[in-house]
């Protein structure tokens, strides 16, 4: 096919994309542990939310497990790794009394959020989280604190309906990758409620949720499409879809991977919006571009409303792993 058939389009490439400074560091974790240790390398539930991901890291000889029951007991003296998302306090108890080697690759602005929690329970509140139900981070950060010390408000309408106990004595933090706008809302609702709600040290939405749905929001306008790279367990990915379509493009989709594009249904688009969620390898991102450019004739034009600086050093024991 030549150049002159093919249509223009424009792919409006957001920036923040991809992967964030937690995910990263997540990754490292487990190939610097793979290099120090060798293989095998257990790694407790997905490190981040991507299946491009975990594959290239069971290529290289990480084994994942959703518990730590799974690690074969000729194999506990290998490191096993905590996911990004953080863990329950029982996960590195349990494992301390299977004597196992870990290596806690939870996002470090995670373990804020955990520090957050324990904090307000500390000075006597009970503790909501702002979150959605089943994720493994709102596992993790319930899990900080006793069974009963948090309670999980969703939506708008929990938070109508919520009855606590002491009223006056109350503080909340939340997941880190929820929609900035959505969460607003729900505290806004919480805090009319309950005057005394007392709000985290620090906002819990992380810089890299808020920056990929700013640079979003920017771009979504006008666009006759608007992809986002990501799984359907990600949490920021799923929030970026959302924000792509309250902003303005006609149509929205989450897409893991090229092949994953039904250009039967692309149709006639002139100006496609392109992120990735934060867990999103940015070779899927060339690939999608490429598969685009294979149809029409591409220009890009960058969506670009920050510059992130973030990053985030490995444990002491992998700085010096070659
Ligand atoms: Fe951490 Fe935010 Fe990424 S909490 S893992 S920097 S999405």
């Amino acid at each position: 096919e030549s150049m002159a058939q093919k249509k223009p389009l424009t792919i409006r490439l957001c920036g923040p994309r991809g992967f964030c400074a937690g995910v990263d560091r997540a990754i490292q974790i487990v190939v610097l542990a793979l290099k120090k240790y060798g293989a095998p390398v257990y790694v407790r539930h997905e490190i981040v939310h991507n299946r491009y991901v975990v594959e290239g890291l069971q290529a290289r000889g990480a084994v994942f497990v959703e518990e730590l029951d799974e690690i074969p007991a000729e194999h506990r003296s290998q490191p096993v790794v905590f996911s990004a998302h953080g863990v329950p306090k029982s996960v590195p108890t349990d494992a301390e009394s299977k004597n196992l080697f870990y290596l806690d690759a939870t996002c470090p602005l995670v373990s804020k959020v955990h520090k957050q929690a324990m904090r307000h329970q500390r000075l006597g509140r009970h503790v909501i989280l702002v979150g959605h139900s089943g994720h493994p981070e709102v596992i993790g950060t319930m899990g900080q604190l006793p069974d009963g010390a948090v309670t999980l408000i969703e939506t708008i309408d929990d938070a109508e309906v919520y009855v606590p106990q002491d009223p006056d004595n109350l503080g909340f933090v939340t997941q880190t990758t929820l929609s900035v706008d959505d969460t607003a809302g729900i505290i806004a609702t919480l805090q009319r409620r309950f005057p005394a709600l007392t709000a985290p040290a620090a906002e819990s939405i992380c810089y890299a949720t808020t920056n990929r749905q700013d640079a979003v929001k920017a771009a979504a306008p006008g666009c006759d499409l608007f992809l986002v790279v990501g799984a359907p367990n990600s949490s920021n990915s799923k929030r970026l879809v959302e924000v792509a379509e309250r902003s303005g493009a006609l149509q929205s989709l989450l897409v893991q991977r090229a092949s994953d594009i039904d250009w039967s249904r692309v149709g006639d688009v002139s100006v496609v919006g392109l992120s990735a969620g934060a867990s999103a390898p940015e070779i899927i991102v060339d690939e999608i571009i490429q598969s685009f450019s294979d149809r029409y004739l591409v220009s890009i034009e960058l969506a670009e409303t920050t510059i992130e600086t973030e990053n985030f050093h490995v444990m002491r024991d992998l700085r010096d792993v070659e």
